[in-house]
């Protein structure tokens, strides 16, 4: 039988974002942070670079500001941008607080700074500005905020539910255009419930899943961009899907990230034959943006027939590279690799979404009572293309924002009453989930292919016709079984695959991370892709 359930504040994400925003929310606020596996399951946990903020007195707003609009190649906001770095420093000291154990600097200098935290370097960033717990920084910070979470008695965390869509008074038929709440599937009743709040936060991650190589783990499915485009948001820039240079190339390695503060510490790329080669492509040579050394990898590779480059640090002292990058170093050694002493076999992977449902600085969307933050989101910091490390910033500052906005409207905004249950009787258990199985592969294969690091016309028509005929198959099923994890997660990779190669294609020039054969030249002026849903009854 499924239930009905009412909070102030519903919160669709376990991650950095959606903690930061239940935390952020005073205690007589009734909240629910909702994951679809364990708390732990989305990106946050595997973020190992830091945090970019602006933080010792030898650097400053404007110059992080300017390494972000360097980065974001013409098309960050520069209003969000200035926003979300001088709010980086409240940002990190508010992680503090919390208790989060970022790695303390040995010998706080006043030549570097005078900070007590140690920061690194990383691709695009002209500062050592990256605050960061070793190389798990992701893991730290989540541990602290979810520890904290736990002791609030007005939070309540649930895992195994997955989000299937949201209600809105639209959905309803009613006049108006309020988000309601949401119908939610428990995995362990197989029962879709339906969650009535005052207001909806999306704090869902990004789309990277949609791509066959990736870092990020399988949660990543576009879930909140495609609700969002559904219930009738706007969506803007998911041509610009970042893909990091250095994920571990081995057969047994699924996902794993050799983190960026690699490079920023003194690591070289390399050629199979021992050969730099990153000086040939720009003059900051590894530590140029990401795109820049994603696409030289890209390119050495198929220029050679090779099937990954060489990350090597190993001529960095042993202990230094133990006490900087555990993580790795246990990881890689588990795989036979000892990065003390030979380099690490590395090829790009999807990591992050740059684009996704357009929102303003206190995270609210087109549709009221609907907030959005973290990865879901185009708050038009990141442009073309995201400065390494303000992702995470990016969550602290909106989600806080966003939890600000939410206080003050919340004596103001009732809770919604008598909502439909989900039906579920026009619907039978599916006997063929093969199907989800092999449509899950094909697209992600395609989008690989079609959709990566070098596009064109051609390539971008191919997958618009493969996605079209996924989409109506999908559909097909989703009308006809009763809905499962996998069969969510495939409706939504499936909308945003379509929504990302839209976007791509409407892209006439190559800038930041969308680069196309066919129009190699960036366009004057640059400008935003924004996707506008069809209303309801078109
Ligand atoms: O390389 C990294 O550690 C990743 C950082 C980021 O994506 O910001």
């Amino acid at each position: 039988m499924s239930h009905h359930h009412r909070h102030d504040v519903l919160v669709i994400g376990s991650g950095a974002a959606g903690l930061t925003l239940a935390l952020t929310l005073p205690e007589h606020l009734r909240i629910a942070v909702l994951s679809k596996g364990s708390l732990a399951s989305g990106s946050t946990y595997w973020a190992q670079g830091g945090v970019a903020a602006v933080l010792d007195d030898t650097d400053t707003v404007d110059s992080h500001v300017q390494d972000t609009l360097v980065a974001g190649a013409g098309l960050c906001r520069e209003d969000a941008v200035r926003f979300t770095v001088e709010h980086s420093r409240e940002a990190i000291q508010w992680l503090i607080e919390q208790g989060v154990p970022f790695t303390r600097d040995e010998d706080p200098g006043r030549e570097d700074g005078g900070f007590e935290f140690h920061l690194t370097r990383e691709g695009g960033h002209s500062h050592r500005r990256i605050i960061h717990a070793a190389d798990a920084t992701g893991a730290a910070i989540f541990n602290t905020l979810l520890e904290k979470a736990r002791q609030r008695p007005n939070v309540e965390l649930l895992e195994q539910r997955v989000a299937v869509d949201l209600i809105t008074e639209r959905r309803l038929g009613q006049t108006g255009d309020r988000c309601l709440g949401a119908y939610v599937l428990d995995r362990a009743s197989g029962e879709v419930d339906t969650y009535h709040a005052r207001f909806v936060v999306l704090a869902c991650g990004g789309a990277s899943k949609v791509y066959l190589y990736t870092s990020n783990p399988d949660s990543t499915c576009g879930d909140g961009i495609a609700m969002a485009w559904r219930a009738g948001c706007r969506v803007g820039n998911l041509e610009f899907n970042q893909f990091h240079p250095t994920c571990l190339y081995h057969p047994q390695a699924k996902s794993f990230l050799i983190t960026e503060a690699v490079r920023g510490e003194g690591g070289l790329l390399k050629l199979p034959n021992g050969e730099r080669f990153m000086q040939r492509f720009h003059s900051r040579a590894e530590l140029a943006p990401r795109d820049v050394v994603a696409r030289a990898i890209d390119h050495e590779m198929k220029r050679l027939g090779a099937d990954c480059v060489y990350l090597d640090i190993s001529h960095k002292p042993a202990d230094f590279i133990k006490a900087h990058f555990p993580t790795v170093y246990d990881r890689c050694l588990a795989f036979g690799i000892d990065i003390t002493r030979e380099p690490i076999p590395v090829v790009p992977a999807a990591h992050y979404t740059c684009g996704g449902v357009v929102v303003e600085a206190r995270g609210r969307t087109d549709i009221p009572g609907l907030y959005a933050i973290g990865e879901t989101t185009f708050t038009g910091l990141h442009g073309a293309n995201r400065l390494a490390s303000n992702s995470l910033l990016e969550c602290f500052v909106y989600a806080r924002s966003a939890a600000f906005d939410i206080l003050e409207q919340a004596s103001l905004t009732p809770l919604p009453e008598q909502l439909p249950s989900w039906d579920a009787s026009q619907v039978t258990d599916s006997d063929e989930d093969v199907i989800i199985a092999h449509n899950w592969d094909e697209l992600r294969r395609f989008m690989w292919d079609y959709v990566g690091i070098v596009r064109t016309n051609k390539r971008l028509q191919r997958a618009q016709h493969r996605v079209r005929l996924l989409l109506s198959e999908i559909d097909e099923f989703y009308s006809n079984y009763k809905v499962s994890r996998d069969l969510i997660e495939l409706r939504n990779l499936a909308l945003v695959a379509d929504l990302i190669i839209r976007s791509a294609m409407q892209r006439h020039e190559s800038r930041g991370l969308h680069y196309t054969l066919d129009y190699p030249d960036p366009v004057d002026p640059p400008q935003d892709t924004i996707l506008v849903p069809p209303t309801y009854g078109d």
